[in-house]
């Protein structure tokens, strides 16, 4: 019964084939095209992600002032390190006085002769144009930036039903007004460093592997990682001629925010090393491979729900081991 169909299928197609050759071809031709771009766009891709060596960033950049938000502990703080390791200048943005000597203090014996200025200040407010005078006052005294880092952010994982609406409200504001108002502060000085002065810049953004994977309990965190990544890429059609800009999507990465460990959980060293080599290079980046493979399996058919599955179940366990 089986080979009587097989057979049928066979001739009708070989009868199809030989009265519509130019259709037959045309599919062909289809199907070479379509097998050959996509091993073309994978091999490049690997490429990329493997291979390139990245740039010598001191020598695009010609050294200055690396500004970073954030930066007394996680991603931020480990930002600086590996810009400072290369020979910037840094500008440290934080909320805590006390964390920012301590960093200023172990990178002067780490690194020597960088010159390194801390500004302490809460993000955790609405914009107001008195509010952020002092912020604005202090990067005004700031030559030479040759590098923004937009890193401050805050995260708070729930259904969206129990987020307190406080922590709604922090993850709005230090999530999305930074991003834009620092970038709105220093874009033209670095646009002045980059046309007049001939030396380029760069705007690093962090946004998140959870602008792809929009999972549960992350409804405004999700959200707010998008309008990040949003902001980068129209920011980079408009002004990237001139400024390297890059949005950020790190998958999970040892931090304040993230306390627990798993294979795919990598390190702030790690994360940053990877992000480094695609600087000048690429519009975005996952940063380390790990991240690059999750983010990119997430996109396919049926994964976020298996993901999400083994998530929410890892949870309860994790629930039910905390009631006993
Ligand atoms: N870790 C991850 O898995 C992951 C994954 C994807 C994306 N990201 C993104 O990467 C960025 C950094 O994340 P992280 O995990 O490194 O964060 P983190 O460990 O929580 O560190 C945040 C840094 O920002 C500072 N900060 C927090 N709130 C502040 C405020 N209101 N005003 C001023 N400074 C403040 C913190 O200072 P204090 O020490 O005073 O709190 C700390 O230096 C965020 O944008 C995040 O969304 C992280």
């Amino acid at each position: 019964m089986l080979s009587n169909i097989h057979d049928s299928v066979k001739d009708n197609l070989e009868s199809f084939g030989h009265k519509h050759t130019h259709i037959m071809a045309a599919f062909c031709l289809y199907g070479a095209y379509t097998v050959g771009s996509t091993a073309l766009s994978w091999s490049w891709r690997l490429f990329k992600t493997f291979l390139r060596p990245g740039r010598n960033l001191f020598k695009r950049y010609q050294g200055g002032y690396v500004l970073v938000t954030g930066a007394t502990f996680g991603l931020g703080l480990e930002y600086a390190r590996q810009f400072a390791a290369k020979g910037f200048n840094l500008v440290l943005v934080a909320r805590n006085q006390e964390k920012l000597d301590a960093v200023k203090r172990k990178f002067k014996e780490e690194f020597g002769d960088i010159d390194i200025k801390l500004i302490v200040f809460d993000f955790d407010k609405p914009y107001t144009a008195e509010g952020y005078q002092p912020l604005k006052d202090a990067l005004d005294q700031i030559e030479d930036i040759s590098v923004l880092i937009n890193n401050v952010g805050a995260l708070k994982a729930d259904y969206f039903n129990d987020l307190d609406i406080d922590m709604i409200n922090t993850m709005m504001q230090v999530n999305l007004v930074p991003q834009t108002v620092m970038t709105k502060f220093m874009l033209p000085k670095l646009l002045e460093r980059s046309k007049n002065q001939g030396k380029r810049t760069a705007i690093i953004s962090l946004s998140s592997v959870a602008h792809y994977t929009r999972m549960r309990r992350s409804t405004i965190y999700s959200a707010t990682k998008s309008f990040n990544k949003t902001l980068s890429d129209v920011l980079r059609k408009e002004y990237g001629e001139y400024i390297d800009i890059m949005a950020v999507l790190p998958g999970v990465t040892k931090s304040q925010m993230i306390t627990f460990d798993a294979p795919f959980v990598l390190q702030p060293e790690q994360h940053v090393r990877w992000t480094l080599s695609d600087l000048g290079y690429n519009s975005q980046t996952f940063g380390h491979y790990k991240h690059w493979i999750y983010g990119n399996a997430y996109r396919l058919p049926g994964f976020e729900a298996f993901y999400t599955r083994l998530r929410l179940r890892l949870l309860a366990q994790k629930k039910k081991e905390q009631d006993k």
